[in-house]
């Protein structure tokens, strides 16, 4: 089904639009870029995205839940994969993220016998092989059943409509409150289900509870999600059900050891609950044998109450046509999020580019969920947004394009994150199911609220607040969590290693985990309270500049790899350097107990945005930086296995993964903008595809397609400043409404001969610097006008990219 503006419907919604923009750019978008990994069919290795219906942002996000064929490729984050069976059909997914799922919540599941051998408490006799291609399309997805019931699905922001077309025969829905999401068997960090009560409403028509669930990714504490689900149709009959809970739970009661137990039905009573054994429950509908028929149900969910949830349905799912909610999706989705960039559409456009473009664009507005109203933690007139997962993904160059295309729900979401801080103490650098955690490295909401205030976003943000937040980050060690990754420091939020940042300036390696890209990040965290001290605490200014110059404390002049001289190293608490072995190529286990995060330290020794200048000088100068520069593009160089997080890429350079985000443009940095366009080209044409294998491994939360949405406009964000570097726009023409409502107007010419900038003009003037500031054109509007050719050109004469963190320190090396 391919939704068009045909119908009356649609013209009138559209009356609301800019006139004249009455495309339906939703038809671009391919929801399956990023579905698969290297292996055709399988999802491992690939975005771990969902993919179901949802709007801008939603907090509903509608898709099955699948099983993994095999546990150590299991790649459930987003609920689909493309070889699992269904076990279900829930309302809250992530999209893009790694390690252990969270979410898979609140479920439904058309089955069409509930005889043995189908036991509706173990997934494994019930759940279904699908037949045929999946139909995913913005706020649309359709399945088949081996069963036979075709499943489709539209959601709304706070509830979903499923339409369940059974085959002649039996009709059941299973509503099993303890469906989740698991991690791998054994996993320490596996989401759990630890309670819930259902009830049966409406004669059979209805039913109503809430289900509570642990765990996952971010060690999260216990939350409660209340549901309202009606039907079309009433039951026949409806039976709620129960069964021993024989999930091996850390601290929660089960039978240990149990086989899955046969379901326990009710007697006389509709309403079942838990109680403290956790016992699962559930309840099942079913119409009896009858011809092939359809039947609807429609589902809403809040972290508030059931009356909250039952209201979404009157609210934003009025209509029993599914067609209306996938009408009303695509309108908004057209609205809010596609119609901010325009692009030629006719003939002459390269569709590849536009697909790539407005797919891109999908996926960085599935998470984080807007949930003000559903902040069950405590009361406040604030915005509340949860699913940051996460700002070490995010901050890098994804919330820099909210910034311009989503300034209103940018500022939602900073005023949200200030509340978090002002009733749980911290920022979060993760943050799901209402917990913050986990941290990767630094306490990196520093650096989005210093990309958010150096570009003026001001509106209700109480920036005193804001300040004092990322002081807490700058100024508190987190208490321990004893994360089992980790047992040496908080894993929740802060930065865990800030005793070793205080007292020595750096990271040291015999007291940490990660003392190399803790460093590297603690760095910019410390420039990003540097630029907001500036406005709102200018006494801080100079202190936090001071420490944004830590990571030089970890620059080794004697390490020596592949002819280069000079790294990041580790170093002991007693100032001296551990020589021992130490290889910058490798990261061994590359996880929280490394000397670096997900990437090498050859990788992490180009990641100081806010002070290139003095990177420069470190690597020896120009030519050395530059030659140091290329060979991170060397194929066959890398010798570390990043496995999921390396896709297969033989250079240092890892585009899979975010530090490596603004390496490509450093070129910049030297005046040699013509590689930071060939690099960059080069990546983006090797690893983003419209096509399954999309995207070079998980999108995390957008932050991938974000990458990909900033070499198509032809520049690149260095977050925590007001700068942009200029690269090479792969249209000819495209408006992009930025801060509510002003236009950016990006043209090039002479595109059909080549990519390679010869020229640039800026708002009609001449331009011979290969960046240009916020306000230049991203405040009030602006053009910039490329002419490219097939010729590197060296056109820029004009200064380099600022490094506002300069710092000049006398480290004492000994
Ligand atoms: C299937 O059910 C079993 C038993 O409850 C559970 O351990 C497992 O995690 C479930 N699998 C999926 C994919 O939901
Ligand atoms: C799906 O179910 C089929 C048939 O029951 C089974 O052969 C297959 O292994 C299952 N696949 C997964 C991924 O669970
Ligand atoms: C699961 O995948 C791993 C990695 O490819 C493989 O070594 C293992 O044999 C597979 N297990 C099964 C049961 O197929
Ligand atoms: C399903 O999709 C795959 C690749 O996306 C394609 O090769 C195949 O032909 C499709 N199958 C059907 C039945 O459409
Ligand atoms: C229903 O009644 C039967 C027979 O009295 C009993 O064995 C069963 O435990 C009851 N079920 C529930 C859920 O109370
Ligand atoms: C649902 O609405 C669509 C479009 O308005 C219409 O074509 C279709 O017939 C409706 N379906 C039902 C079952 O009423
Ligand atoms: C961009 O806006 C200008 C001025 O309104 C218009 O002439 C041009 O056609 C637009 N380009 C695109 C691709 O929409
Ligand atoms: C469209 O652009 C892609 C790069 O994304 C390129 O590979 C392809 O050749 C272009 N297609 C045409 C028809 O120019
Ligand atoms: C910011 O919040 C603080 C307390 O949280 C309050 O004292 C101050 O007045 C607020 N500032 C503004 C401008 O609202
Ligand atoms: C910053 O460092 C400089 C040079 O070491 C020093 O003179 C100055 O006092 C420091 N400023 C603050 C506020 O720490
Ligand atoms: C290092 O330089 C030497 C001398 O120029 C050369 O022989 C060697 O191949 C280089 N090694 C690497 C890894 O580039
Ligand atoms: C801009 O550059 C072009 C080409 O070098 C030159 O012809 C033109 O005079 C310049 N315009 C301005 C305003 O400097």
């Amino acid at each position: 089904m391919r939704l068009h503006y045909s119908g009356v419907a649609g013209f009138l919604a559209l009356a609301t639009m800019a006139v004249g923009d009455s495309v339906d750019y939703s038809q671009y978008v391919n929801c399956l870029m990023g579905s698969e990994g290297p292996i055709p069919g399988k999802g491992y290795g690939g975005g771990d995205i969902f993919v179901g219906g949802t709007r801008p942002f939603g907090m509903v996000k509608a898709g099955i839940d699948t099983t993994a064929a095999n546990w150590t490729l299991a790649v459930l984050n987003g609920g689909w994969t493309p070889d699992g069976n269904v076990t279900g059909v829930s309302m809250m997914h992530e999209s893009g993220t790694g390690g252990e799922p969270k979410y898979g919540l609140i479920s439904q599941m058309p089955l069409t016998s509930v005889a043995l051998p189908v036991n509706i408490l173990d997934n494994n006799t019930y759940s279904q092989p699908r037949l045929g291609n999946d139909t995913a399309e913005v706020g649309y997805f359709k399945t088949q059943l081996q069963n036979g019931v075709t499943i489709e699905i539209s959601a709304s922001r706070h509830a979903g409509i499923m339409d369940y077309s059974f085959p002649e025969g039996e009709r059941h829905v299973l509503v099993d409150v303890s469906h989740f999401l698991p991690g791998s068997p054994g996993d320490y960090n596996g989401q759990f289900y630890i309670g819930g009560e259902i009830a049966i409403e409406d004669d059979g028509k209805a039913y109503s509870g809430y289900g509570t669930y642990v765990g996952g990714w971010n060690n999260g504490a216990p939350f409660t999600i209340y549901f309202y689900g009606e039907f079309s149709i009433a039951s026949k009959s409806s039976r709620v059900f129960s069964g021993t809970n024989t999930d091996p739970m850390p601290r929660y009661h089960n039978l240990a050891n149990g086989p899955i137990p046969e379901p326990v039905y009710g007697n006389t009573s509709h309403t079942i609950t838990s109680g403290p054994m956790n016992r699962r429950v559930g309840a099942l509908f079913s119409w009896g044998d009858g011809p092939a028929e359809k039947i609807t149900s429609r589902l809403g969910i809040s972290f508030i109450s059931v009356e909250k949830a039952r209201s979404y349905i009157d609210s934003e799912i009025s209509s029993w046509n599914l067609t209306d909610t996938v009408d009303a999706a695509v309108r908004e989705w057209n609205e809010d999020v596609f119609s901010k960039i325009h692009v030629p559409l006719d003939s002459s456009a390269n569709m590849t580019n536009v697909r790539l473009l407005y797919s891109s664009l999908y996926f960085i507005h599935l998470m984080p969920s807007d949930r003000t109203g559903e902040n069950p933690l405590w009361q406040s007139d604030e915005p509340y947004w949860d699913d940051f997962y996460t700002m070490w993904d995010i901050s890098r160059c994804t919330t820099s394009l909210y910034l311009i295309l989503q300034t209103s729900y940018f500022e939602s979401m900073i005023r949200g994150l200030i509340d978090i801080w002002r009733h749980e103490g911290f920022l979060p650098d993760g943050r799901s199911g209402n917990w913050n955690g986990l941290v990767q490295g630094g306490s990196d909401a520093d650096n989005v609220f210093a990309d958010a205030y150096i570009k003026g976003l001001r509106g209700a943000i109480n920036w005193t607040d804001g300040y004092a937040a990322m002081k807490t980050n700058a100024e508190v060690i987190p208490y321990n969590t004893y994360d089992p990754k980790d047992l040496s420091a908080s894993t929740k939020e802060g930065r865990g290693a800030l005793g070793d940042w205080l007292e020595l300036g750096y990271v040291s390696q015999d007291r940490n985990t990660r003392c190399i890209s803790r460093t590297v990040e603690y760095s910019l965290n410390d420039f990003a309270l540097s630029q907001v001290a500036a406005g709102e605490m200018p006494g801080d200014q100079q202190k936090y500049l001071n420490r944004s110059a830590g990571w030089q404390r970890i620059w080794n002049p004697e390490v020596t790899s592949l002819n280069y001289t000079g790294f990041l190293a580790p170093r002991f608490s007693n100032g001296i350097f551990n020589n021992s072995g130490y290889d910058p190529l490798y990261c061994y286990s590359c996880e929280m107990q490394a000397y670096t995060y997900e990437a090498v330290p050859w990788e992490y020794s180009f990641v100081i945005p806010h002070d290139v200048e003095t990177l420069i000088e470190l690597m020896g100068g120009l030519e050395t930086f530059e030659s140091r520069l290329d060979k991170m593009f060397e194929p066959g160089v890398a010798v570390q296995d990043l496995g999921d997080n390396g896709a297969g890429i033989t250079t240092l350079m890892n585009i899979g993964n975010e530090p490596d985000f603004a390496t490509p443009y450093l070129y910049n940095y030297i005046n040699k903008q013509a590689k930071s366009v060939e690099q960059s080209r080069t990546l983006a044409n090797e690893y983003f595809k419209d096509a399954p294998y999309g995207i070079p491994g998980n999108s995390d939360a957008g932050a991938m397609n974000s990458w990909l949405v900033w070499q198509l406009l032809g520049m690149y964000p260095v977050a925590t400043q007001p700068v942009y570097l200029l690269a090479s726009p792969w249209f000819p023409d495209v408006n992009v409404t930025v801060n509510g409502s002003a236009t950016v107007r990006i043209t090039a010419t002479g595109l059909e001969e080549g990519y390679y900038v010869q020229g640039v003009k800026i708002n009609g003037q001449n331009w011979t610097k290969n960046w240009f500031e916020h306000n230049d054109v991203m405040a009030e509007g602006g053009t910039i006008e490329f002419t490219l050719g097939a010729e590197m050109t060296d056109w820029e004469t004009g200064d380099v990219p600022p490094s506002p963190g300069h710092v000049v320190l006398n480290v004492d090396l000994t």
